[in-house]
């Protein structure tokens, strides 16, 4: 039997952008996920869109003064961009708002009425006095009857994640005007959910490599004994029921967004030119559909939709629901109207996404919430900066200072090398078999583990001393850095998208992505190197997330304009001043000669040199180069040295004068004279 996987990520709602805690609980796993079974050459697909109906959306809308059309056409395609600059691979990302959802919606809810598992009852319903109007779902606020926390929804406790019942409330109030509403008489369509508690009984507790926190949910709804749920609704906005006796009456939106994830496949196949093949995928044994979700929409996903396609027959059913648990923001629940979510849109605009992706997969809230913090985010990011980018950067200028840019030509592995394969191959092996059971967190910082260990292998070789003593061995060192580079490129690839695509370019391009390449070599000797470039800027120590003027924006409600919405205009890049020729002749220029150079302790950045001017005694200088160059390879080359700045103390050493370097976006390169020029020369 064809394997094939399903992936899907819970359709957000399209009112509002979306935050932190969306990306790491549905859409940042999903995405590992399906970048890594793509690089083991499975068949998959990974759909979703925008839920664009029901409450949430009309309620947006009214507080907005705006239409629920103008509001999800918005928020569609701010969610659209924010995925796609976040390298979400959607293969295809649709909208509930769309015809073909609608008619596909209605034709499973004639399918299951047909078949006696939707029924029609009178019910009661709370009423708003002042607003006249029914007030479903969200139109409806109060103290959850289940964990009493105020503040739950007339559907959903975010707190404790039941689905509620208006009804169950404590304290209701209308949500638009704060009245105390009171139940009414209305018809309504229910899903006889009670026709599948049996079957659910026997179905959910036999799934294999389901997390604990999606069994422990059902088996406490299970344990609660499955009720009939409304599945219609009375509010304008959303896929009228197909029945003359339910006019004015809309699907209920959980209902209909299940559904969607059928409708985006039929859009994708149909997209493709081959209508038909979604059937396949959701029909086929075959197929492992994979929904990931965060922990408040785990009884839709776990009993409410196994219940619809069981009901409608011939589907497959959920194969695996990895349901996350929430991210908090510094201890804090991420919340809107408290101001403590961070914006993706908000953090794009200031930083790359994948220190980001990184922060969120090795501090990801699989098994227990985590807490996101700036300062855990500066560690994470300076975590890259200081052991993939270092190790990518160091090894990539090596062979353009050393071997022409060039991949060395080197007389096979040592036993220093064989181990470090050995260690590549049983890393790939290893995270292979943490990604293929949802464990993000493990397997990411596997893959760090195994960057640190290009480093160890990079100091231990000393290619700065062998560059001297002995070329074959320092080519074999560089060699099998690069090596060692690409299968580090290939277990970061699902983590790390854009970044591994830059080390790619830097190994020369065209490189497979393949996972069962890892451990592999695989390079050609004299392909030619792309030009190094930094992966990751670091963060300066004290760095808490602070964009200049103000904190990152986060304090701001979506839609709502606040003094945060007014940003600077980006500073126009300005051309330098022009200095007149005295000006310029106030620098004395001099030709130096580096004698030794070592790292300043405590800053990672630094070398401190003895620098020989022509001078009766040697200066001491202090420059950033330590990122940029071995100390050792320092020692004997010919600078140009501004001899008459003033002196300075830098981190306790003394520096008197500076070491000129070209610095673009290749990297730092310190400028030589010409060789026969002599120490104490002047440049002019
Ligand atoms: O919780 C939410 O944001 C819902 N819009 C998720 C829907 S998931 C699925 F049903 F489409
Ligand atoms: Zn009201």
């Amino acid at each position: 039997m064809d394997t094939r996987y399903l992936v899907t990520s819970a359709l957000p709602y399209a009112n509002g952008p979306l935050h932190l805690g969306h990306l790491a609980g549905a859409y940042l796993p999903a995405d590992t996920y399906v970048r890594f079974l793509r690089m083991c050459g499975e068949d998959v697909i990974y759909v979703c869109g925008t839920d664009e109906h029901g409450v949430p959306i009309t309620i947006t809308a009214e507080k907005q003064g705006r239409t629920p059309r103008e509001v999800v056409d918005e928020y569609h395609a701010t969610i659209r961009r924010e995925f796609e600059a976040f390298g979400i691979s959607f293969d295809n990302f649709s909208r509930t708002s769309l015809p073909s959802h609608a008619e596909f919606a209605r034709g499973v809810f004639l399918d299951l009425l047909g078949k006696g598992l939707i029924a029609e009852r009178t019910m009661k319903q709370l009423h708003c006095p002042r607003c006249s109007r029914f007030l479903p779902d969200r139109y409806v606020n109060g103290t959850c009857p289940k964990c009493g926390t105020p503040g739950a929804r007339g559907d959903l406790c975010e707190s404790c994640g039941s689905w509620l019942e208006a009804l169950e409330l404590k304290a209701p109030s209308c949500s638009i005007c704060g009245s105390e509403p009171s139940p009414r008489d209305t018809t309504h369509w229910f899903l006889r959910l009670d026709a599948f508690q049996g079957w659910l009984r026997e179905w959910l507790p036999s799934r294999e490599g389901w997390r604990d926190n999606v069994l422990n949910y059902c088996r406490g709804w299970l344990d609660e004994g499955l009720q009939e749920r409304a599945i219609t609704r009375d509010i304008d906005w959303g896929v009228p029921v197909p029945l003359d006796a339910a006019s004015g009456k809309v699907l209920y939106v959980w209902f209909e967004a299940l559904l969607g994830y059928v409708s985006s496949t039929r859009e994708l196949f149909e997209k493709r030119g081959d209508p038909g093949a979604w059937e396949r995928w959701w029909k086929d044994p075959g197929t492992r559909l994979v929904h990931f979700i965060g922990k408040d929409n785990i009884v839709f996903h776990a009993i409410i939709e196994p219940a619809i396609l069981r009901g409608l027959g011939g589907f497959v059913l959920p194969w695996n629901i990895p349901a996350n648990e929430f991210l908090n923001i510094s201890g804090q629940k991420q919340s809107t109207s408290r101001g403590t979510a961070v914006w993706m849109g908000e953090y794009l605009e200031r930083f790359q996404p994948d220190p980001m992706r990184y922060t969120l997969s090795i501090n990801a809230p699989e098994g227990r919430d985590a807490d996101f913090t700036w300062a855990e985010f500066r560690v994470r990011n300076n975590e890259l900066a200081d052991v993939l980018g270092n190790f990518v950067n160091r090894t990539v200028s090596f062979a353009f200072r050393e071997f022409g840019g060039l991949v060395p030509a080197c007389g096979g592995p040592g036993e220093r090398e064989k181990a470090l394969a050995d260690m590549a191959l049983q890393a790939g092996a290893s995270i292979r078999g943490l990604l293929s059971t949802f464990r993000f967190k493990a397997a990411c910082a596997e893959a760090m583990a195994l960057a640190r260990e290009g480093n160890r292998y990079f100091d231990s070789s000393e290619p700065w001393r062998t560059a001297r003593a002995s070329r074959e061995e320092c080519a074999r060192t560089i060699r099998h850095s690069l090596e060692f580079i690409d299968w580090l490129r290939l277990v970061f690839s699902p983590f790390l998208p854009f970044s591994c695509e830059k080390i790619a370019l830097m190994l020369g391009g065209g490189r497979e992505n393949r996972w069962d390449a890892i451990g592999r070599p695989s390079l050609v000797e004299g392909t030619r190197l792309g030009q190094p470039v930094i992966l990751f800027e670091k963060l300066e120590e004290g760095f808490d997330g602070s964009a200049a003027p103000g904190k990152p924006s986060a304090s701001v409600a979506p839609g709502v304009k606040g003094e945060n919405d007014t940003k600077a205009p980006a500073a126009e890049p300005e051309a330098p001043a022009r200095v007149s020729f005295d000006e310029f002749r106030k620098l004395d220029l001099r030709v130096g000669r580096i004698i030794s150079a070592e790292p300043v302790p405590k800053a990672d950045k630094l070398l401190a040199m003895k620098v020989d001017l022509g001078e009766p005694e040697p200066r001491s200088i202090v420059a950033g180069l330590r990122q940029w160059y071995e100390p050792d390879a320092l020692a004997g080359r010919l600078v140009v040295v501004v001899s008459n700045l003033e002196p300075a103390r830098i981190r306790g050493v003394q520096s008197d004068g500076m070491i000129l370097a070209s610095d673009g976006g290749s990297g730092v390169f310190v400028l030589g004279p010409d060789p026969s020029a002599r120490p104490g020369d002047k440049v002019r």
